[in-house]
């Protein structure tokens, strides 16, 4: 079983970037925490980041085939990005979306989502930890537990 886990636009700049809001973890770290739980569970985790919208497309494009789910933190193209949208609904995947932070108690235009109607659930405001039970519960559901 393989679990996408994607990262968009200046995600690649965590544990430099306003670290009171992210955290003083960097991408690789996380990244690393998420396939060690990826171990743990059985689960081969594939690991991504871009800072362009079309570089996430083709790599969702390219693994969707060959994937049983998605972990997603767009960065602000949570907000505005379409075209990534249509390519996470295009796959048909169980998708969960996932943010360091609360995005819904910061700027008022970080409070809209346009990824949240086409997936299973939201993460939001935990930190790195939030990767870990995105995937503990993307793995679950896939192994046959249900949703709730
Ligand atoms: C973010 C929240 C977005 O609003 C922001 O643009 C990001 C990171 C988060 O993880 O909290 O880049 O997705």
């Amino acid at each position: 079983m393989k679990i996408l886990v994607i990262n968009g636009p200046n995600l690649n700049m965590l544990g430099k970037r306003n670290k009171e809001t992210y955290g003083e973890k960097s991408l690789a770290e996380v990244d690393s925490l998420v396939k060690q739980q990826g171990k743990a569970l059985n689960v081969e985790v594939a690991t991504f980041q871009c800072n362009s919208e079309g570089g996430l497309i083709d790599f969702i494009q390219q693994q969707a085939d060959t994937a049983e789910g998605i972990i997603i933190n767009p960065g602000a193209l949570t907000h505005y990005g379409l075209s990534l949208c249509d390519a996470l609904a295009d796959t048909n995947l169980p998708i969960i979306e996932i943010h360091l932070s609360n995005i819904y108690n910061r700027e008022p235009w970080r409070a809209k989502s346009v990824i949240a109607p086409i997936a299973k659930g939201q993460i939001s405001g935990l930190g790195w930890r939030g990767y870990i039970v995105a995937l503990q519960t993307l793995v679950a559901e896939l192994k046959g537990e249900n949703w709730v």
